[in-house]
């Protein structure tokens, strides 16, 4: 029995932080919060434990409670007091995003990234204004069946214009970085003009680059109450079998100027981290979402895991997988975590 290679030595207690390949700080960390116009008070989230709307009111309060803990940027997601078919209260000056942006900058040092999107101000919850799907000639023909509703899908380039809206009233009401999540076509470059020409060529963009159509997002529809009234995403979010067009929506958004590449969700899409991680110089954000929280919560709840430890690992899992930023709603009891770790 050939023992020269013996691993262990090198899994004792005193040696093994030394040789560990992976960190996880505080400050790789982003921690949405969500802020609701429609709230006098503070509304909990029920299937995300610990998390809450927030009154824009509270709003400095709430990210405070986040700088607390060590971690230093928070990802603002708004609840307005509207809807309408085009999502026009995204972009209103006196919008719930940009009071709560004027507020936060001004009152804390935090570093806050926006959500731009339009899913949460549109009626129908679609990430931009819709238009009749053109659909194949034949397909239209005449036929003696049961005539189809016209599909309807959100119109690519008309939400351009709004996401440069948004984008604009972001940076002015004081956002340190713009989040586009919509997947549109041409998202990027559209918004990069549009901030340049604003004057905030100093802002960057973290886009959401390669973000599926996935199942995992069921909580967070409830917390920011913008789920689809009809259909689904697929028209415009990725097809969960797809690797390589992942990389080709990276790319297309690195040539536009994204500044940061996010992978959305991420524990079920560890290889496109990786993927995206190998194959572009620009750092990686991956997004922990709201069902990635809500799983291990339920089994935590159920006493079936332990739950500082899985979210934990979790986190470490995305880091390792070449994630350099982490958004998650664990940010604040990870943070703590570590903090009250490196104590002992
Ligand atoms: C908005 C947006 C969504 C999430 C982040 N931004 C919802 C969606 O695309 O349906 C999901 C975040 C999460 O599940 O934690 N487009």
């Amino acid at each position: 029995m050939d023992l020269t290679h013996r691993p262990r030595r090198l899994r004792q207690d005193r040696v093994r932080g030394l040789v560990s390949e992976t960190s996880l700080e505080p400050a790789d960390l982003i921690a949405p919060v969500f802020v609701d116009a429609t709230a006098d008070e503070r509304v909990p989230i029920e299937s995300m434990p610990g998390h809450e709307r927030v009154p824009i009111d509270d709003s400095v309060a709430r990210v405070e409670e986040v700088l607390e803990t060590g971690v230093e940027a928070v990802m603002l997601f708004g609840i307005p007091e509207s809807k309408d078919s085009e999502g026009s209260r995204a972009w209103a000056e006196d919008g719930v995003i940009q009071e709560a942006l004027r507020r936060i900058t001004s009152e804390t040092d935090a570093y806050v990234i926006t959500d731009v999107c339009l899913c949460e101000y549109t009626d129908h919850g679609h990430c931009g204004p819709l238009e009749e799907e053109l659909r194949a000639e034949e397909e239209v023909v005449e036929s003696d069946g049961p005539t189809c509703e016209p599909t309807l899908t959100v119109d690519n380039d008309a939400t351009l214009e709004a996401l440069e809206k948004i984008s604009t009233s972001h940076a002015r009401a004081g956002a340190d970085m713009i989040a586009p999540s919509g997947m549109m076509d041409g998202m990027v470059g559209a918004i990069r003009d549009a901030l340049d020409r604003d004057g905030f060529e100093h802002v960057p963009i973290m886009s959401y680059a390669v973000k599926y159509e996935s199942a995992f997002y069921g909580p967070f529809r409830d917390a920011a109450d913008g789920a689809p009234a009809f259909g689904n995403r697929r028209h415009y979010q990725m097809d969960p079998a797809n690797a390589r067009e992942a990389l080709r929506e990276a790319r297309l958004d690195a040539e536009q100027g994204a500044d940061v590449m996010m992978v959305k969700p991420a524990l079920p899409y560890l290889d496109i981290v990786s993927a995206v991680r190998r194959e572009f110089d620009r750092p990686v954000a991956a997004y922990n979402v709201s069902g990635e929280y809500a799983m291990l919560q339920a089994a935590a709840e159920k006493g079936w895991l332990e739950l500082d430890d899985v979210a934990l690992e979790s986190l470490l899992s995305i880091k390792r997988a070449g994630a350099d930023l982490i958004l998650t709603y664990f940010a604040e009891d990870v943070a703590e975590h570590l903090a009250a770790d490196r104590r002992r």
